[in-house]
This record gives structure tokens, C-alpha cells and sequence, in this order.
């Protein structure tokens, strides 16, 4: 993250998460073949369009992460990789559906699947790997895994919902952290929370694990909607700016919005309700997020979130994987996609 807060971190330029995740490289391995052989169906359109999805590559993530959470239970089945790969196919439907209501051009880099296939065809490929991620994590014959993850993504398409209902409008921090627990905070703790069941673990760690999680989630789409104003499209692999294009508000503005003066006021509320750059450009906007410490302030609070999930893990003994899960948020916050 380019604020001034973060320049210093020693893994701000290149170490990623294949340095961080490398305790479960070769399951993260499996759970791309299974992502492959698990969205092939008849109609190649589906399979066209969920090969290109996978092929667009993506963090990981949150498999990553399930593992984690299996693997301080010294989990070994085989349901870590078939719910690592649930979680991965879950957040592709998510981004498929999400790229088509932001009416986003690119993703991971690449056209988006929306403009290469259409809405059309993206919609029903999105709700095909809802319902064929379902049909994996069934195959674990677990009612709590089942609940789990109907929950989810019940909150997930509220969220999206909710945030719909709020494009243009100035809203409160405490309405911008339900949000952003729904869409994005909610499947990182899912995630833990899915390690934990499958490694037996007690109510309470699981509870521990899943606090970690949401708030490591927090943290992310924090320090995502950082990235959206100050990354260039380049690095980030997807447009930039967007946020406030799509009329989003998010923890910087909200700051800014609270300090700055009427007019600055009018020329964010311009770009907001008018969803463009009209009159008002990105440098004229980045420039009041400054003046007002408003990008700092948002990577501060997202460097709590981060601290907040170490601290739900101190419960447990150190262990490799245990060092693994407090080296995460630091990658989190400092990441520069
Ligand atoms: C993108 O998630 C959606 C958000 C929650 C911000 P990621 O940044 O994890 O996307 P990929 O999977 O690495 O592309
Ligand atoms: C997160 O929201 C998306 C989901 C949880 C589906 P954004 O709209 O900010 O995600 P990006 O920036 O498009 O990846
Ligand atoms: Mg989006
Ligand atoms: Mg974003």
C-alpha cells in the first residue's frame, strides 16, 4: 500500500502470499486441480467460462487460509482441499456476479468475463458455481459446513444488496463496516470457522479462529478500497478509481467527508452522485484525502484490524502454522494488490 505509513514494511515490495503460504503449497496445488475438474459441465459455455475464470489466477487467499485453520487441528483428511476449493469457487461466483452489477472492464489483469461472455451468460455461470460449490461441500456430510456456508453467502448477496441501496449517499462509518463485514470479512472468518469444524475443534477456538478471520477480512477490503484510490491499474489488475465512480464510499472519503470543508464536500458529492470524473478528477480528490490524513487514517485503522486478528490467536501454542496465521495480516496491510 503506497501511503506513507506503510512504505517501510519489509515485505511491502515483492515477497507475496507464495512466500506466506508456503506450509500449504501442496495443497493449495490440489485445490486447483479440483477447482478445474469440479467446474466442468456439460454446456461448454460453463466450462469455458469457469476455465477462464481459474486461469485468471487470483491470491487464494482464503483456501489458503482454510488450510491454515485445518492444519492447527494437525487436520489431514481430504476435506480440506474439497472445502478449500468451495471457498475459492464461492469467491469467483462472487466476483463474477460483482464485476457485472459494478459493470467492471478487467479483473486479475485480464477483460473481465462479463465483456468477453456477457451478463447473460455470466449470471447463470455465477449462480452454476454457487450451486456446484454447494454440491462439493455436500459431499462432506456435514450439516454445521452446510449451514456455514448458506449463511454466507446469504450475507454476501445482503451485502452487495445493501451497498446497492447506498450507491450515491454519504454514509456512516458504522453503515461502511456492516457492509464490508457482509461482503468481504464474512468469508475470511467462514474460512477459519470451516478449518476449525473439519479439525474438531472446541466451540472456543473455532470462535478464536473466526474472530481471526473476520477481522484479517476487515483489514483486506480496508486496505482494498485504499488501493482502489491510490494504486495505479497496472499493479492492481483491475480499474482504479473506481469506487467513487461506482458512487462507493468508503473508510477514506467517510474520514475525509467528516473534516473537510463545503466545498470539498460538493466536488466528492459531485463525483459520488454523478458516479464520474466530471468537472472533479482523481488527483483533485486524492489531493482532499491527503490534506486530511484520510488515506492514513483508513491504513491505521485496517493495521488494528490486523493486530486485532494476531491478538485472537495468541490462545494457541506456537507452532509453524500458528507463525504462518500471524504473518498473514502483515500481508494484508502491506500488500500492493
Ligand atoms: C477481491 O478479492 C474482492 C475483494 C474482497 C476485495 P481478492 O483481492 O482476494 O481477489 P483475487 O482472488 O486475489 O483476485
Ligand atoms: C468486494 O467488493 C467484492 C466482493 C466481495 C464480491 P469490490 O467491488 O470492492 O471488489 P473489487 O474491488 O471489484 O475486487
Ligand atoms: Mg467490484
Ligand atoms: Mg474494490
Amino acid at each position: 500500500m503506497r501511503t506513507s505509513t506503510m512504505t517501510s514494511s519489509p515485505i511491502a515490495n515483492g515477497a507475496g502470499p507464495a512466500e506466506l503460504f508456503e506450509l500449504v503449497r501442496n495443497d493449495l496445488a490440489a485445490i486447483e486441480e479440483e477447482f478445474g475438474r469440479e467446474t466442468i459441465s456439460g454446456v461448454s459455455a460453463i466450462t469455458e467460462i469457469g476455465e477462464y475464470l481459474r486461469g485468471g489466477g487470483g491470491k487464494r487467499m482464503r483456501p489458503a487460509l482454510l488450510l491454515l485453520s485445518s492444519k492447527l487441528f494437525d487436520y489431514r483428511g481430504r476435506g480440506a482441499v474439497k472445502l478449500g476449493a468451495v471457498v475459492e469457487i464461492i469467491h469467483t461466483a462472487t466476483l463474477v456476479h460483482d464485476d457485472i452489477i459494478d459493470e467492471a472492464e478487467t479483473r486479475r489483469g485480464r477483460p473481465a468475463a462479463n465483456t468477453r461472455w456477457g451478463n447473460s451468460k455470466c449470471v447463470l455461470a455465477g449462480d452454476w458455481l454457487y450451486m456446484q460449490a454447494f454440491k462439493v461441500a455436500l459431499e462432506e456430510r456435514n450439516f454445521r459446513v452446510l449451514d456455514t456456508l448458506i449463511e454466507l453467502t446469504q450475507q454476501m448477496v445482503e451485502g452487495e444488496l445493501l451497498q446497492m441501496e447506498k450507491l450515491g449517499k454519504l454514509i456512516s462509518l458504522d453503515e461502511h463496516f456492516d457492509l464490508i463485514f457482509r461482503k468481504t470479512a464474512c468469508l475470511f472468518s467462514v474460512c477459519m470457522r470451516l478449518g476449525a469444524i473439519l479439525g474438531g475443534a472446541s466451540r472456543e477456538h473455532e470462535e478464536h479462529l473466526a474472530r481471526y478471520g473476520r477481522d484479517l477480512g476487515m483489514a483486506f477490503q480496508i486496505v482494498d478500497d485504499v488501493l482502489d484510490l491510490t494504486a495505479s491499474e497496472n499493479v492492481l489488475g483491475k480499474p482504479v478509481a473506481s469506487d467513487l465512480r461506482e458512487g462507493k464510499v468508503t473508510m477514506a472519503v467517510i474520514h475525509a467527508l467528516e473534516r473537510c470543508t463545503g466545498d470539498e464536500r460538493r466536488k466528492i458529492s459531485t463525483v459520488v452522485e454523478q458516479r464520474a470524473f466530471d468537472g472533479v478528477t482523481h488527483p483533485e480528490i486524492l489531493n482532499i484525502l491527503t490534506r486530511y490524513g484520510s488515506l492514513d487514517s483508513a491504513s491505521a485503522r485496517a493495521m488494528q484490524y490486523a493486530e486485532s486478528a494476531r491478538q485472537a490467536i495468541c490462545v494457541f501454542p506456537d507452532s509453524a502454522i500458528k507463525r504462518a496465521l500471524l504473518r498473514a495480516p502483515e500481508f494484508v496491510v502491506a500488500r500492493e494488490k
